[in-house]
């Protein structure tokens, strides 16, 4: 098999792998970086983030204020250690990418414009019309092309980690225009994979969002994190659930029942329908699970209504959303409410890292949302998603570059390499089996939709977990029924599908095994969030039977936990 090698490998290409090369790149200019993308990097997920970047930039606003909201929104999962450093390096990170000609909507004085977003007590969230992710991408990846020592491989579709000892030795990884597996050598590897909401049918995410670091770091040993809470938003487009902007509340936008009120005064008096998100999704759920949704063909909704906003201000703040609605739902936001109800959107748990973005393994990183730095706990807020990305996808590109400076390469054993060639063409694509991929992609969404959403039960939870189970075994008698090599999706696609069935199974593991309320993981069955025995986070590590659950402590440096109002 052919091998590459270079001295740090970047997987994804979204906003956490854009900064993470540059860092590296701007540590040394002696480093061969190299960026692989299972897609063309600006086709990366992250440029689907629309309303802004949180980041404390006025006066008013604090790193306290920044940092307590997020400690609040998260119900005091959140490591506070790592979420003082975060809120402190966000602002340098909007500067550097002023300085790098990101296009941020204006004030009339021309500073960088922040509107309101949920779960945030001050305006924080700088942001690009509602194109923000499209924006930093676009920024990112020219100052990215600007360094010699950065190559991307695009449309290279990475299968897995390769750990020898204890510490990265690279990676195997099939060029998807020639069909051939390589293996990459690596001193170091950053996981930015992103997320993999596509674990459910109605998410916001992107069909690319298949969680495959997480499930290659896993499998490589790598405990997940957290993976029990899932954040879902709530203003999944009906009917397709891409996603309409938070902005649009923080604009001023109302949501409406069937009966034209504005419900949130019942769940969040304060705050209304800028509540953090875990709310106003149990809010929408409630209000359409008690009959007070408005019937539509694709079922019971609940309206955003923008109407008052104006058109101006709509075309001006939130032109995306507009052609969206237009487009893919029929609606005009100028004169109608827009037809919404939550959507999977984020997973707060996922690769364990420290502050630093180290994992367990010498010289692997993680950065985005692929990974877990406990900053989000159990509910992330609108805004902070792209400043992690930003803040963390900078500190794994400086540690990887230190460490590849100061360590040599691993050996990439032939054998290692000739399992996985064998793993993927002989028992993936020359499976002969009558299992199709989008079968029993459709069955895990309807399993995880219909057990694990917003609220959920032991029973249910338990059946999930069967029933994935269950789905595990038939993908071992999956069919590919394109045989060739040359750009096979259908081979990518099952190798996105065994990947996300490990990581659906965590999931609902974690889940189970979390007998409480916290943030977005609602169970019924244990309705109050108990800190006595669960103020800790869930490691989740890979073994043949299933996953094996440890816990550890959450990091508190001065805000103990309290009742959770808004
Ligand atoms: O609503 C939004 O624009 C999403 C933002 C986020 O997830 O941070």
């Amino acid at each position: 098999m052919e091998t590459l090698t270079h001295d740090i490998v970047i997987v994804g290409a979204g906003i956490a792998g854009l900064r993470a090369a540059i860092a590296a790149a701007e540590t040394s200019d002696k480093l061969d970086i190299a960026v692989v993308s299972k897609v063309y990097s600006v086709r990366s997920h992250s440029v689907c983030a629309q309303g802004g970047t949180a980041a404390v930039m006025r006066e008013g606003d604090s790193y306290d204020l920044h940092a307590w909201d997020t400690v609040k929104g998260a119900d005091f999962l959140a490591d506070q250690d790592v979420v003082e450093f975060f809120v402190r390096k966000a602002p340098e990170e909007i500067v550097l990418l002023e300085h790098w000609g990101c296009p941020w909507s204006r004030t009339e004085d021309g500073k960088i414009n922040q509107r309101p977003f949920g779960g945030h007590s001050f305006p924080r969230a700088c942001f690009a019309a509602d194109m923000t992710g499209f924006h930093e991408m676009h920024t990112l990846y020219g100052k990215a092309k600007e360094y010699d020592n950065i190559t991307f491989h695009d449309e290279w579709f990475v299968t897995s980690l390769i750990v020898e000892g204890g510490a990265v030795a690279g990676l195997t990884a099939i060029q998807l225009k020639t069909g051939k597996m390589h293996g990459i050598r690596a001193k170091a590897v950053v996981m930015a994979t992103g997320g993999y909401a596509r674990i459910y049918e109605f998410t916001t995410f992107s069909h690319t969002a298949t969680g495959d670091g997480m499930a290659m770091a896993y499998r490589a040993g790598v405990p997940l994190k957290d993976m029990e809470f899932i954040q879902f938003h709530p203003t999944g487009l009906v009917p397709s659930g891409i996603l309409i902007t938070g902005g649009a509340r923080g604009e001023g936008g109302y949501l409406i029942n069937a009966k034209g009120e504005r419900f949130m005064k019942r769940y969040a008096p304060e705050k209304m329908e800028l509540a953090p998100r875990d709310i106003v999704s149990r809010a929408e759920t409630t209000e359409i699970m008690e009959g007070r949704g408005i019937e539509g063909p694709y079922g019971p909704y609940i309206a955003l209504d923008l109407r008052h906003l104006g058109e101006e201000k709509i075309n001006e703040r939130l032109p995306l959303i507009r052609d969206v609605a237009i487009k893919l739902s029929g609606v005009d936001p100028v004169e109608e409410p827009i037809p919404i109800r939550p959507a999977a959107h984020y997973s707060m748990g996922g690769i364990h890292a420290n502050i630093r973005t180290e994992t367990p393994v010498a010289g692997l990183y993680a950065a985005g949302e692929c990974a877990c730095h406990n900053v989000h706990g159990a509910n992330r807020l609108g805004t902070n998603s792209t400043s992690d990305c930003l803040v963390f996808g900078a500190v794994a590109g400086e540690q990887a570059a230190k460490h590849a400076l100061s360590n040599g390469f691993r050996e990439l054993s032939q054998d290692k390499l000739l399992a996985e060639e064998k793993r993927v063409f002989d028992e993936i694509l020359g499976s002969e089996g009558d299992e199709r991929v989008p079968v029993i992609r459709a069955e895990m969404r309807r399993v995880m939709s219909e057990n694990v959403w917003v609220f959920r039960t032991g029973d249910k939870l338990q059946t999930a977990l069967k029933e994935i189970r269950a789905l595990k075994q038939r993908f071992k008698n999956i069919r590919v029924e394109d045989k060739g090599k040359l750009f096979n999706t259908g081979l990518v696609e099952a190798l996105q599908l065994d990947f996300t069935l490990d990581l659906a199974e965590v999931t609902i593991a974690s889940a189970l095994a979390r007998t409480e309320s916290r943030g977005a993981h609602t169970r019924r069955d244990y309705p109050k969030r108990d800190d006595e025995n669960w103020l800790k986070h869930t490691l989740a590590y890979y073994t043949r039977e299933g996953p094996r659950l440890e816990y550890i402590p959450v990091t508190i440096t001065k805000w103990h936990p309290t009742a959770r109002k808004y």
